[in-house]
């Protein structure tokens, strides 16, 4: 389905035109698309079917409530960083006993919320977090069930600040101390081995390093079975990519197809944490231009979304489609050359940094004061990397249903942002 198509010349959400949201909901506003949602997840549901994966949605990549139901309703489990992500999927009605738990710092809190809640397993990324695992869950007179999250120095291309298997990343244990590892498991009686996690990056946009990794865990856990460990499973974490441009993304069969034969083979249960490619193309964030100006030879559309809302732009310089909701020239698929009765703008937010920008030198129909802009592929690391820096009110979230809409955030106003200061 297209979630976001325009029809008589605006842009509507499913079944609903984005103007009328704007009009109910104001700016800035995301907008997500339920139909979209479920869609990734049956589509990776099906392209790894044969393997009967335990799908664990990336909670980090949207962590609003009204997706986690969405997610859950549909039969996904989730993969959380976080005590606070694994409140939020218990809020959500999560099965926790099917919740992985990963991050380079767990506290002792967040150990002994996770035993509580029974959860599948934890990541562990270093051997001190293995002894805190065994002392909190001997404490608790339980098991604590751990996967080893092993760095396979395998370099996922994308960007510096979102790679995580390669050596020299803060993430996992080096792979050749996996036999040691897993020995000081076995020794352990408060700890049992699960599982072997890796996870490389994000995006990424070709399927050779999930190759090369299912390759590498399975032979992990050939040898780990060979020294008598009873281990089951191989989490290969998030990362499959999106089009953030135009048909980059390859469809979630591409990556089953390198994954599911030796993962199959071996007989191995397989865990997935997918959250861009569910959630990132389902969602967009919908701006009003406040000003344009013309200075030092440059157009700058200012409209009233800023870094506190994507910060993408500003942190990976990473590209989003931008069009206007009632355009006066049709969105091409090609946003990135020059474009007829388009010329270069800069797409900037209100906030004082010259980091505060959606988009720069981007060929753009000509907008005015009022006009509504949607900046797309923000479902994932949108909101849940906002923030309110210059005291800016976080925008509202609907999701959009055919024609139902369902506000799942309200937005914030000023005394939300000072209900938590003392004075
Ligand atoms: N599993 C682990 C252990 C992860 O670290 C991540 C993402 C995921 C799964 C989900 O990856 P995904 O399927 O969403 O690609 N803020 C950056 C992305 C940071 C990703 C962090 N880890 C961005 O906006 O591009």
């Amino acid at each position: 389905m297209e979630a976001f198509p325009y029809r008589n010349g605006e842009l509507y959400c499913e079944d609903v035109p984005v103007a009328r949201l704007v009009e109910q909901y104001g700016t800035p506003l995301w907008i997500y698309s339920r139909g979209y949602l479920l869609q990734q997840l049956r589509e990776i549901q099906t392209a790894f079917a044969e393997v009967e994966p335990v799908l664990c949605y990336s909670v980090k990549a949207n962590s609003n409530l009204g997706i986690l139901k969405v997610m859950q309703s549909a039969g996904s489990s989730f993969d959380v960083v976080s005590g606070g992500e694994l409140f939020r999927v218990k809020a959500a009605g999560a099965d926790t006993t099917k919740v992985v738990f990963a991050g380079v710092g767990k506290t002792d809190d967040e150990i002994r919320f996770a035993l509580e809640s029974n959860i599948l397993m934890f990541d562990v990324e270093s051997e001190a977090e293995l002894d805190a695992i065994a002392n909190v869950a001997g404490s608790m007179n339980t098991v604590g069930p751990v996967a080893l999250r092993l760095n396979p120095d395998i370099d996922a291309k994308t960007h510096a600040k979102t790679t995580t298997g390669k050596k020299g990343n803060k993430f996992g244990m080096d792979i050749e101390r996996v036999q040691e590892l897993a020995a000081k498991v076995l020794r352990d009686p408060r700890l049992a081995l699960r599982g072997i996690h890796m996870h490389l990056g994000s995006p990424i946009l070709t399927t050779d390093p999930y190759e090369a990794a299912a390759k590498k865990g399975v032979e992990v856990i050939q040898d780990l079975r060979k020294a008598g460990h009873k281990i089951d499973w191989l989490n290969l974490g998030g990362g499959f990519g999106i089009s953030y441009r135009q048909e980059e993304g390859p469809p979630a069969s591409a990556y089953a197809a390198v994954i599911v034969p030796p993962v199959k083979a071996a007989g191995i249960r397989l865990a997935l944490e997918p959250g861009r490619f569910i959630c990132g193309n389902s969602g967009i964030l919908v701006s009003r231009t406040v000003f344009t100006k013309r200075e030092g030879g440059k157009t700058f559309v200012i409209q009233d979304a800023a870094m506190n809302d994507l910060v993408r732009p500003a942190m990976y310089d990473s590209f989003h489609r931008i069009w206007p909701v009632r355009p006066s020239v049709p969105m091409p698929a090609d946003l990135e050359g020059e474009i007829p009765n388009c010329p270069p703008v800069d797409i900037v937010g209100p906030i004082c940094e010259s980091g505060d920008y959606l988009a720069k030198s981007r060929a753009f129909p000509p907008v005015s004061r009022g006009d509504l802009i949607a900046t797309f592929s923000a479902g994932a690391y949108g909101t849940a990397m906002s923030s309110n820096y210059n005291s800016r009110c976080r925008g509202a979230e609907v999701l959009v249903d055919g024609s139902n809409v369902e506000l799942i955030r309200r937005r914030e106003t000023w005394d939300d942002l000072i209900a938590h200061e003392r004075f």
